[in-house]
């Protein structure tokens, strides 16, 4: 049947949308499934059903896409769709309930606080310990985020985050490695160990330059690699995701690791973090992006 890759959309992430949606549809194509681009920010989506669309790959990112409320559009029209579901999508577009639901579980995240107007910077600071993550809530792609080594920075931090968001978190900074674990349908994929210059994990490097260095087979030992993967899986199933996904964490030098997000609808670009990771699981691009087709369900 025919098949809507939906990419692009209205957040802050579109244009990391478009690339990402650029590269799934030619790897469908290639593929011979009968796949067309749909931009929702230029088409009602309603009109999917009548343009006789079957499925729909979801490869928006953020808000409006990524976040459950497409997703619940596509299951009143009944069109089975890639990834997780309305719940899952909603909790994983915020980082705060994200971590609270992880902290019911007893899955370990980093400490945070939310911030507002009327904040004690000084408080936070003793609070959290420097250095701190300032991020909007529901952001992708670190649009918005600061790493904030002095007090001084806080207020100004904020003001940014809050530019993209109504509520923005503070969140402890862990010392460690940054790794970041895909998964594919109820298997994890290959962990990869992200090495950026100090801080320099941001939107500009995260998409176009080749700053940061990625490194898949991770490093660590298979017995602790699939420890990781296990959390990941666990924190997965009880936000409830399904289809594929990918959850971000830090590993400390003594061996404690923090989940810090779940992206639902994760990068497809050529610089992205999922597709490194089949790769290194021996799945070419056209047969990942055809494996998450396969998911799509209502
Ligand atoms: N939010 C970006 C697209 C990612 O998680 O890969
Ligand atoms: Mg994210």
């Amino acid at each position: 049947g025919k098949v809507a890759v939906l990419m692009g959309g209205s957040s802050a992430e579109r244009d990391v949308s478009l690339m990402s949606g650029g590269a799934v549809l030619e790897a469908l194509l290639a593929r011979g499934v009968d796949a067309h681009r749909f931009d929702p920010s230029e088409r009602d989506v309603m009109a999917l059903r009548d343009e006789g669309f079957d499925r729909a790959f979801v490869i928006l990112h953020g808000r409006g896409g990524e976040d459950g409320t497409l997703q619940g559009v596509l299951e009143t029209l009944r069109i089975p769709y890639t990834g997780s579901g309305v719940m899952a999508s909603a909790i994983s577009m915020d980082k705060w309930r994200t971590k609270l639901v992880w902290l019911a579980a007893g899955l370990p995240t980093p400490r945070f606080r939310l911030l507002d107007a009327e904040t004690d910077w000084d408080d936070v600071a003793r609070d959290l310990g420097l250095p701190i993550f300032v991020k909007p809530v529901h952001e992708g792609s670190s649009m918005g985020a600061t790493k904030v080594t002095e007090v001084a920075q806080l207020k100004e931090a904020w003001a940014l985050a809050a530019r993209f968001d109504s509520l923005v978190i503070a969140e402890e900074f862990i010392e460690g490695q940054e790794l970041t674990a895909p998964f594919l349908g109820d298997k994890p994929l290959p962990l990869v160990r992200i090495a950026a210059p100090d801080g320099k994990y941001d939107y500009q490097n995260k998409y176009f330059t080749d700053v940061v260095q990625y490194h898949c087979p991770c490093g660590l030992p298979a017995e602790r690699e699939a420890e990781l993967q296990a959390i990941v899986m666990r924190a997965s199933a009880v936000l409830g995701c399904r289809g594929w996904g990918r959850a971000d964490l830090m590993l400390t030098a003594d061996g404690r690791a923090y989940l810090l997000e779940m992206n639902t609808a994760p990068g497809m670009t050529s610089h992205s973090l999922v597709p490194m990771a089949a790769r290194a699981a021996g799945i070419a691009f056209e047969d990942l992006c055809v494996e998450i087709l396969k998911g799509a369900a209502l």
